[in-house]
């Protein structure tokens, strides 16, 4: 068994807002699979940042009229938060406008450039005689040649038809910056990556992958079938990591090309005496990265491609985790129509348990899905609230009432039916392994249902209510011990949820812990049920778990989010 993890989830551009789709999409899923790998003693290292470089950072700066650099640490400032609001566990949110990062980057291009791998070729782009400078992708808008939609970008129809682009096929042409149309090709020069000299090496990777879901190898297979195509990695630019190459001062790296070298840097920030241990020993570290179904070429097929061009033991991709798109009340999320919950605005409304117990059950794992307000509240009332909450609230209660404020003895006889949560516990496990997150959700829920069933069939207030001593009819004590023998497990079940509940719940799952004030139990994964939970231990009545969505809250949700 490996005992090195390595989980990456895709770095957000730094100039989005973030919305739940990030979170269903990596941010979520990931932290579930580190935490869960902690849990099981497994040595992990759990990285993600702000992806800074791009246009669309320059862009937002020219349009808020500040520096880029100051925009860019206003925005990932506004992720860092959602980071800790959402109780996300990176070992680092870090950045890629680092020193470090330009550093690392810088090397790997020499190494590309002195394997024969860089050329340089002429091209012609699109030139804004008015604001003196080459249009790189977003820099230049104009009408799709494909589907004809008006704002299509210089390098993709990104809100219309999806396809890339050529900037020079553009209809009626303009600049972002001016407006102007003043726009004539002009040649310039730019370095390329020769991805096709990679064709076979990476042909060869692709087919000892195993266990990739079918989305990625079929993506890695038509670039394939298609063959590599070289790649101009560079751009007219002064936002970006400058070009270490004689000639080239004036130009940085595509951000693509520097992106996924994010990874590394930022567990080297996080890191810097042993990030090799992840990154350079090769077999013995498990890699799982994670990221939307838009990222899946760059992960599968460029920064490999990247990897084993670069040629120095980098380790690779083992799992590789993409979800589909999650929509919103029916449409697509974005910060331009605002449609779609931000996490800045999630986190007022609820606590971050919820928000991440009821994503994670509505995770686009095979197909888009569709989340709704509505959805959210029945998954937090009848699973978290209804199932979970209550249970716990009920025992405590009823405990303190009838036997003070430590645990009954346990007695012999009075298990839950511990085949059934063992089956569902190895289902959990298997799917956490897997990454299969809402098969994880169900088998979670199923023991939960164990312990309500439990509950109601045992019905342990019946008993006590019997076994008071004033009540008619013998053996009251006799009933009573069966009572407190009924709540022991209860409590036992308590502490078993608590642990495995805290990769999804952390907050929850804490509070769930700290019923048993001055018990030393920690939130290890449990192999199997076991009962940790001595006779006489304290345990105090902790506040509600969760609170119920109401109608009210409802309304209000669907009155600020939904579009009419
Ligand atoms: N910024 C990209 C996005 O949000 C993801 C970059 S992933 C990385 O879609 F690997 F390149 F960093
Ligand atoms: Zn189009």
């Amino acid at each position: 068994m490996k005992n090195k993890y390595l989980v990456t989830s895709a770095l957000p551009y730094v100039n989005n807002v973030l919305h739940i789709g990030h979170l269903v999409g990596c941010l979520l899923p990931s932290d579930i699979y580190a935490r869960f790998c902690r849990a099981r003693g497994r040595d992990v290292l759990f990285i993600c940042g702000a992806d800074e470089h791009g246009t669309p950072n320059e862009i937002g700066a020219l349009k808020e009229g500040m520096p880029t650099l100051a925009y860019v640490d206003k925005y990932r400032a506004m992720h860092e938060q959602s980071v800790k609001d959402f109780n996300l566990s990176f070992d680092l949110y870090g950045r890629t406008h680092t020193e470090l990062h330009e550093k690392l980057v810088q090397s790997l291009f020499t190494r590309l450039d002195d394997a024969g791998l860089i050329e340089e070729r002429i091209s012609s782009q699109p030139y804004s005689v008015d604001d003196k400078m080459f249009l790189a992708d977003r820099f230049i808008e104009g009408t799709c040649p494909k589907c004809g939609f008006a704002s299509a970008r210089g390098h993709q129809c990104e809100d219309g038809c999806g396809a890339l682009l050529d900037a020079c096929d553009l209809i009626n042409p303009r600049s972002v910056i001016s407006g102007s149309e003043n726009i004539e090709m002009r040649e310039t020069k730019h370095l390329y990556l020769k991805l096709s000299a990679m064709q076979d090496r990476l042909r060869e990777w692709i087919d000892s992958r195993v266990g990739w879901p079918k989305t990625a190898t079929s993506i890695a297979n038509k670039w394939l079938a298609e063959g590599l195509h070289d790649t101009p990695i560079t751009r007219d630019l002064s936002w970006g990591i400058p070009v270490n190459k004689p000639g080239y001062e004036d130009k940085v790296f595509y951000v693509w090309f520097d992106a996924p070298w994010g990874y590394v840097s930022i567990s080297q920030a996080a890191r810097p005496d042993d990030w090799q241990t992840w990154w350079k020993t090769g077999n013995d570290c498990h890699y799982a990265q994670f990221m939307g179904k838009d990222n899946v070429s760059f992960h599968a097929v460029i920064f490999p491609a990247q990897e084993l061009a670069v040629d120095n033991n980098w380790k690779m991709v083992d799992v590789l985790k993409a979800v589909n798109f999650m929509n919103f009340e029916g449409a697509k999320i974005s910060k331009s129509t605002g449609n779609g919950i931000f996490l800045e605005d999630a986190i007022k409304d609820a606590p971050a348990d919820a928000w991440r117990y009821a994503l994670i059950s509505s995770a686009p794992e095979t197909d888009d899905t569709d989340f709704t307000v509505q959805r959210f509240a029945d998954i937090v009332n009848k699973d978290l609230n209804g199932m979970l909450g209550n249970f716990v609230s009920r025992v405590c209660k009823l405990c303190e009432k009838n036997f003070g404020n430590k645990v009954p003895p346990f007695k012999k006889g009075f298990e839950t039916p511990i085949d059934a949560m063992n089956g569902h516990l190895a289902a959990l496990a298997a799917a956490l392994d897997a990454c299969e997150f809402r098969k994880a959700v169900e088998a979670l829920r199923s023991m939960w249902a164990i312990a309500n069933e439990y509950m109601s069939e045992k019905a342990p207030w019946t008993l006590v209510k019997d076994g008071d001593p004033s009540s008619p009819g013998g053996c009251a004590e006799a009933r009573m011990e069966q009572a407190g023998a009924i709540l022991n497990e209860c409590f036992q079940m308590i502490d078993f949820f608590a642990r495995i509940s805290a990769p999804f719940i952390p907050a929850a799952s804490e509070k769930m812990r700290q019923i048993f004030p001055a018990a030393k139990l920690d939130l290890s994964w449990p192999e199997k049920y076991e009962w940790r939970v001595e006779d006489g231990t304290e345990f105090i009545v902790p506040e509600n778990l969760f609170e119920r969505i109401d109608d009210e809250k409802i309304a209000e949700m669907t009155g600020k989010y939904v579009k009419k």
